[in-house]
C-alpha cells in the first residue's frame, strides 16, 4: 500500500495562530517530539521573518536527523537564501519557495501579470536547487487560480526542478469535490507532473480542511500538508491526527498508509497544546478529551457486549493511556519512577527526587492522584523558565461585603524578599494587581483560564495566563488544588518569561 508523505507544518503555518507563538526552545521541544512521531517533513519555520525564527530553524536542522527540514521562502533571492544558509546542517533540507497565482492576488497584491509570475517562480525555484535539490513550490491561493493558468505555473516550476509542487486551498474556500478535481486536472494536463509529487495544503475557513485533503489524496495527491491539534492561520490547518486516522481506520476506502507512529499522537497533541497555550475543544475528533468516552448508557451497554458496536478506533492506537488510579499517600519513590517512565518520560535521578516531592506534597492534599496530575506536575517542574520572581507566601480575602484584597510577598533572585498588599475587583484581580506593584512590570493582561485536571472535587486547576507586555506577547501556566496559588504562579511563569527577556537585552 504506497504512503502518504506526512509533512507537518505545525512549526510555521501552526505558529501562525493568533496568540499561539513559540520560543525557539519550544520549537525544539516540538520538533523533537515530531521526530518521535515520525512525520515525514517538518517545516521549520520562515527564516527571513525574524531572527528567532532563522534560529529556531537552524537549531531544529541541526538537532533533528532522518526527517526533512524545510524552510519557507517566497520566490525572492534574499528569502532563498536565508532559508538555504538556516538549513546548512541539515541532512535532509527542503527549501519550500511560494508564490501567489490567483487573479486577486496577482492584481491586488503583487500587481504582477501572469507571465510575469511564471518567471518570478521559476526563477526563485532554479535558485533554491542551487541550494538544495529538495526544492518544493507552491502557488499560493491556488485553489483559486484559474485552472489552465496553474496548470501553466506548475508545468513550468516542474521544468526549473520542483521534486514537490503543493496546492494550497489558502483561504479555506474550496470543497471537496471541486478540490478534488483541481488535483485530477494537474494529473491530467501538467505534461511534466509525474516528475513531482503533488501535495495538498488546506485552511479550515468553512471547516473542510480535512474532508478536501483526504478528497485530494483520493484523486491522487501524495504529500499532505497538516498541523498538530489543526492549529493554524485564522480558523487553523488540517489536523495531522484526523488525516492519519481517517487514513488507518478507513484504508479499506483510501488505500494509503502514512508511516506515523500513531501511538504518538496524544503526547504529540499534548505537548503542542502546553506549549502553544491552545487548547484543544473537549469534543475535537481524535485527541479531544471527549473523543471516547461514551455517555449514553445504550452506548455503554453495546461497548460492554462488544466494543466496536460505539468504537470505530481504540483509544490505544492513538496512545490514549487509559485513565488509572495510580498512586496515592502510602506510594513509594519505586512505584512512582516505575509510572513516570509507563507514561513516557525519561527523567535524570535529580528531576525524578524533585517531581517525587512534588508528588507527594499532593498527596497530601490529594485522595487519588491519576495519570494527568503526574504529568502536571512533570510538565510544571520541567520548565526552564527561571524562578527570577518566586511566590513566597500569599493571602486573599474575599467574599460578600468584603473587598477583596491580596497580600503578596515575593522572592526575588536568591535572597531578597519583597511585599504589599492591595485591592481589586476580585481576588485574581487583587492578586494580579499586587504582583504587578512589587515587579514594576507593566502588563496587559489578554488572557485567563482555568480548568480541571482531572475530575473530583479535589482535581487540580491547571491555570493558562496569556499577557502582553512592550508590545510582545507571553503565556505562563501552573497547576495546583489551590486555584489562586496556581494563578499566582502562572502569571509569575510569564513575568519570569518577560524578566529573561530584558536581562538578556
Ligand atoms: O496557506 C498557504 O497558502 C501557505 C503557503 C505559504 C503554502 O501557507
Ligand atoms: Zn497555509
Amino acid at each position: 500500500m504506497s504512503k502518504i508523505i506526512i509533512f507537518d507544518t505545525t512549526l510555521r503555518d501552526g505558529e501562525q495562530s493568533p496568540g499561539g507563538s513559540l520560543d525557539p526552545k519550544e520549537k525544539l521541544q516540538i520538533a523533537r517530539q515530531l521526530a518521535i512521531l515520525n512525520v515525514d517533513v517538518i517545516e521549520a519555520g520562515f527564516p527571513i521573518t525574524s531572527e528567532g525564527d532563522f534560529n529556531s530553524v537552524c537549531t531544529i536542522a541541526k538537532e533533528i536527523k532522518g526527517v526533512g527540514i524545510a524552510a519557507l521562502a517566497r520566490a525572492v533571492e534574499k528569502d532563498i537564501e536565508c532559508a538555504a544558509k538556516a538549513l546548512k546542517q541539515a541532512n535532509l533540507p527542503r527549501i519550500h519557495v511560494f508564490l501567489a497565482t490567483s487573479e486577486i492576488h496577482r492584481k491586488f497584491k503583487l500587481i504582477k501579470a501572469k507571465e510575469e509570475i511564471i518567471k518570478t517562480a521559476v526563477k526563485g525555484v532554479k535558485l533554491a536547487r542551487k541550494y538544495v535539490d529538495d526544492v518544493e513550490f507552491s502557488p499560493e491561493d491556488a485553489s483559486r487560480t484559474e485552472p489552465d493558468f496553474l496548470v501553466e505555473v506548475v508545468e513550468a516550476v516542474i521544468d526549473a526542478g520542483a521534486k514537490t509542487v503543493n496546492i494550497p486551498d489558502t483561504v479555506g474556500y474550496s470543497v471537496p469535490e471541486q478540490y478534488a478535481e483541481v488535483i485530477r486536472n494537474l494529473r491530467e494536463n501538467v505534461k511534466n507532473i509525474k516528475k513531482a509529487v503533488i501535495s495538498v495544503h488546506c485552511h479550515d475557513d468553512l471547516g473542510l480542511a480535512v474532508a478536501n485533503s483526504l478528497a485530494a489524496i483520493k484523486a491522487g495527491a501524495t504529500q499532505v500538508e497538516c498541523t498538530i491539534n489543526g492549529i493554524g492561520e485564522r480558523a487553523g490547518n488540517a489536523s495531522l491526527e484526523e488525516i492519519v486516522m481517517a487514513l488507518k481506520t478507513r484504508k479499506d476506502y483510501f488505500g494509503r498508509t502514512t508511516r506515523i507512529k500513531t501511538h504518538e499522537i496524544m503526547a504529540t497533541s499534548k505537548i503542542v497544546s502546553g506549549l502553544t497555550g491552545l487548547r484543544v475543544q473537549r469534543n475535537k475528533a481524535i485527541v479531544g478529551e471527549n473523543a471516547f468516552a461514551h455517555e449514553s448508557g445504550i452506548h455503554q451497554d453495546g461497548m460492554l457486549k462488544e466494543r466496536t458496536t460505539y468504537e470505530i478506533m481504540r483509544p490505544e492506537e492513538i496512545g490514549l493511556p487509559k485513565t488509572q488510579l495510580v498512586l496515592g499517600k502510602l506510594s513509594g519513590r519505586h512505584a512512582f519512577k516505575k509510572r513516570v517512565k509507563e507514561l513516557g518520560y525519561d527523567l535524570s535521578k535529580e528531576e525524578i527526587e524533585h517531581i517525587f516531592n512534588q508528588f507527594k506534597l499532593l498527596a497530601d492534599k490529594k485522595k487519588d492522584i491519576y495519570d494527568q496530575d503526574i504529568e502536571a506536575i512533570i510538565q510544571d517542574e520541567k520548565s526552564e523558565v527561571p524562578h527570577i520572581y518566586e511566590l513566597y507566601s500569599l493571602s486573599i480575602s474575599c467574599g460578600p461585603n468584603v473587598v477583596p484584597t491580596a497580600g503578596v510577598r515575593l522572592r526575588i533572585g536568591k535572597d531578597k524578599i519583597v511585599d504589599n498588599a492591595t485591592v481589586g475587583d476580585g481576588p485574581i484581580d487583587a492578586l494580579f494587581k499586587t504582583i504587578d506593584i512589587l515587579t514594576g512590570i507593566k502588563v496587559k493582561l489578554i488572557d485567563y483560564s482555568i480548568q480541571a485536571v482531572t475530575s473530583g472535587k479535589d482535581a487540580m486547576g491547571e491555570v493558562g495566563i496569556e499577557m502582553e507586555v512592550n508590545g510582545a506577547t507571553y503565556r505562563g501556566r501552573s497547576v495546583g488544588t489551590d486555584i489562586i496559588e496556581a494563578s499566582a504562579k502562572a502569571y509569575l511563569n510569564a513575568i519570569n518569561k518577560v524578566a529573561m527577556k530584558i536581562s538578556k537585552k
